[in-house]
């Protein structure tokens, strides 16, 4: 059974969220799991105007994924940050690219999650999550979210993301605040709930 978690994040965040997934992958026994980014669509200056260059640095190593290589992975994790309540141009770009795959049935079948994140905490995480919930489905995926299971999504003792969408985390409006214990035991959970599922279907 073979997982990929596959992300676009400029300042951190996700790829912080996605190493928690990953692990939460890997607790499963068996479980074959990769990570991978998405290419950037912006010019090096842009990156570097919009102060992102230290936290693209810190990526340097994770592997550029091809939209073919979703046709090798029996589930995908995606992790995308909040653009205007929706999914971030470089994973749509992305994501666009699958035209081959859709009209082959490539990826129906396929266990298909997200997580996301927001500067603010009613910014968008929901509508973020469910929006690319449906390009999942135009694609075949069978929709997977992060259950009440996980019970830290009911927590109101503290600001945490966290939905029965997907994990997700709030950034600040200066991305000064980095993934809280809760939110990554979320990442984590959505990643083993996946692999759980993913390992029943494609033993
Ligand atoms: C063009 C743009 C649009 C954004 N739109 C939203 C938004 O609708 N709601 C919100 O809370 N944050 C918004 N943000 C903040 C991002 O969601 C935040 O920078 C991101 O979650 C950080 O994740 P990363 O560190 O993985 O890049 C926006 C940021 C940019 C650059």
């Amino acid at each position: 059974m073979k997982t990929l978690v596959l992300y676009y994040s400029m300042y951190g965040h996700i790829y912080t969220m996605a190493k928690a997934v990953l692990e939460g992958v890997r607790e499963i026994k068996g479980a074959e799991v990769e990570m991978k980014r998405v290419p950037e669509t912006l010019p090096r200056d842009v990156l570097i105007k919009m102060g992102a260059m230290d936290a693209q640095k810190a990526m340097d190593h994770i592997p550029i994924c091809t939209v073919d290589e979703l046709a090798l992975a029996d589930a995908v994790i995606f992790g995308v940050p909040t653009r205007f309540g929706n999914m971030c141009a470089q994973m749509r770009q992305f994501l666009d690219g699958a035209g081959q795959l859709w009209a082959n049935g490539s990826l129906v079948g396929k266990i298909g999650s997200v997580f996301t994140s927001s500067a603010t905490q009613h910014g968008g995480q929901e509508s973020t999550i469910l929006s690319f919930h449906t390009t999942l489905l135009h694609l075949g995926f069978i929709v997977v979210g992060l259950p009440y299971a996980f019970q830290g999504q009911m927590r109101i003792d503290e600001i945490t993301g966290g939905s029965p969408y997907g994990a997700s985390t709030i950034t600040g409006g200066q991305g000064e605040r980095m993934p809280s214990d809760n939110e990554l035991a979320a990442a984590r959970f959505q990643g083993k709930h996946v692999a759980t599922i993913a390992s029943k279907m494609f033993p």
